[in-house]
């Protein structure tokens, strides 16, 4: 059993929860995700490890309200447990020195950014970081994520926070600011996690320009063990598992349509349990 220490909402859609998880807690690096199960009624589900203490034996999930497990975990309180959680999965991010790094995310996906912009400002690299939301209320971790960026960059669909735009456009003028200029060169990396449409149409202009693009994909997951193929995804043509392959990939490799598809394989059944 796993004891919540805290659960807040951040907003109408999103909750944060400290959880009492010490070995998890003691192996954490940014990138990785634990499967929870709330009780043994209930299904098994990712989420990211956006943030954890080693000395207080925590770690930091954010869950947005999406269905029926999302929604329970929202209400648990303080005190309350969680029967089963498995992490931390999957491979770190890859996050030493390479010079500047653009750090992208949109919704929830900020929650992952977090972790990651933070492990490459650690590590010495120039971080630039573009988040967005549909709107202001939505926007996440704000002043974390500017904590750990030399530049950061907000969007908002509706123009209530920061710049109304997608967060491609930013991406877009830094790409044409720096084919203008004579001393400023291309980043090294650009990380971008959110909705895979988000996630394609980032790719699809860093591809243009010939920069590496690492996506973290968010297929659906079941046993996180390679073992029930329901996070398969295409990457160079060849069938990756995301939960024990990723879920870091080069994102000018991913089959984003696929992956588009397979996340809407349940949306039936996900609708009836509501
Ligand atoms: C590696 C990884 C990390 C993730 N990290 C976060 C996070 O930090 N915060 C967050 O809010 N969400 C995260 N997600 C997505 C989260 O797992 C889903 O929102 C959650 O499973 C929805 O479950 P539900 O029962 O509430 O909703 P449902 O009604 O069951 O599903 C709503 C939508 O969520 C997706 N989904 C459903 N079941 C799964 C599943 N088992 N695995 C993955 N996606 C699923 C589908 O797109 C579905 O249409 C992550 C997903 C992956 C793969
Ligand atoms: S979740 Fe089952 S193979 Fe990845």
């Amino acid at each position: 059993m796993f004891t919540i220490l805290e659960n807040k909402p951040l907003n109408s859609a999103v909750n944060k929860l400290i959880i009492k998880a010490e070995q998890i807690a003691s192996s954490a690096k940014a990138g990785q995700f634990v499967v929870i199960l709330i009780d043994d009624k209930g299904e098994r589900i990712p989420l990211t490890l956006s943030d954890w203490d080693k000395q207080q034996g925590t770690i930091t999930l954010i869950a947005q309200i999406a269905g029926a497990t999302t929604k329970k975990l929202s209400q648990l309180k303080a005190g309350d447990s969680i029967a089963h959680i498995l992490g931390p999965l999957g491979h770190p991010t890859e996050t030493e020195k390479i010079g500047t790094v653009v750090c992208v995310a949109g919704g929830v996906g900020i929650a992952e950014i977090y972790p990651v912009a933070k492990a490459f400002k650690e590590a010495g690299n120039r971080v630039l970081s573009i988040i967005g939301a549909r709107t202001q209320e939505l926007l996440i971790l704000q002043e974390e994520v500017k904590r750990f960026s030399d530049e950061l960059f907000i969007t908002t669909d509706d123009g209530s926070l920061g710049r109304k735009s997608l967060v491609t456009e930013p991406l877009k003028e830094l790409f044409s600011s720096i084919e203008k200029s004579t001393h400023t060169k291309y980043p090294d990396l650009v990380y971008v996690i959110g909705p895979v449409v988000m996630m394609k149409a980032v790719s699809d202009l860093t591809k243009e320009y010939s920069i590496k693009t690492i996506a973290s994909l968010n297929p659906i997951m079941v046993d996180a063990t390679g073992m029930c193929g329901s996070c398969r995804c295409s990457v160079d043509g060849k069938t990756k598992y995301a939960c024990v392959d990723g879920p870091d990939f080069d994102a000018h490799k991913v089959d984003f349509n696929e992956l588009s598809q397979r996340l809407r394989l349940f949306n039936t059944q996900e609708k009836t349990v509501l």
